[in-house]
């Protein structure tokens, strides 16, 4: 062989083991570490931060007896409000829930209507569902007029059956 031929192997034999090789590896599907997953939760704007903190003052003077300040809540006397479905999903139900209550066998919330308007009602859900690593939208004081409304009548608390159903019959969100 040619030395220059030589060489050229040679060149293209270290440029795979130094440059080519290096880069596919990491591609391999062995294990590896799993990367941290890129955020996609928006972050809050100045006003919706307000809310927030006011939300924080509210929880830790009326909620946290119960749901802990944690937000991990309690056996026997409230559940976690840390991933908890109802938390994170439709906000509408949400808000009937602190508005109404809710009661199963031998848990009960009271209902929050009488004692919080509105926009105390969205602080503090602002504040819940962007807590202890909940990912949630802030919650708007109109989303909570609107099932204020909705709920007008009810003198009961929801129960899980009430939510269950809701989750079927509320129509798509318009906002
Ligand atoms: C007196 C104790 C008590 C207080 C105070 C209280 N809660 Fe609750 N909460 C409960 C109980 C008990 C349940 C569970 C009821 C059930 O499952 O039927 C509950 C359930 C909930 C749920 C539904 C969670 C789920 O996954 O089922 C939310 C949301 C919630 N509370 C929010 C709040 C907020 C916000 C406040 C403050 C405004 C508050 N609670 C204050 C006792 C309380």
């Amino acid at each position: 062989m040619k030395p220059r031929l030589v060489r050229t192997i040679l060149l293209v034999v270290v440029f795979l083991v130094m440059v080519a090789v290096p880069r596919w590896l990491p591609r391999w599907p062995w294990p590896r570490p799993a990367e941290p997953r890129p955020s996609s939760v928006r972050p809050l704007t100045a006003g919706e931060k307000e809310q927030f903190e006011r939300g924080r003052l509210q929880f830790a003077t009326i909620c946290a007896a119960c749901h802990q300040p944690n937000g991990q809540g309690l056996l026997g006397l409230a559940p976690s409000l840390v991933n908890s479905r109802w938390v994170q999903d439709d906000p509408r139900i949400l808000a009937r829930i602190v508005l109404n209550g809710k009661a199963q066998e031998n848990l009960i919330m009271p209902p929050w209507k009488m004692m919080l308007n509105d926009g105390a009602i969205a602080e503090v859900l602002t504040f819940v569902r962007r807590s202890w690593g909940n990912e949630g939208d802030p919650v708007t004081a109109a989303l909570v007029a609107e099932a204020r409304r909705d709920t007008a009548a009810r003198e009961q608390p929801l129960s899980d059956y009430d939510l269950e159903t809701l989750v079927l019959t509320l129509p798509p969100r318009s906002n």
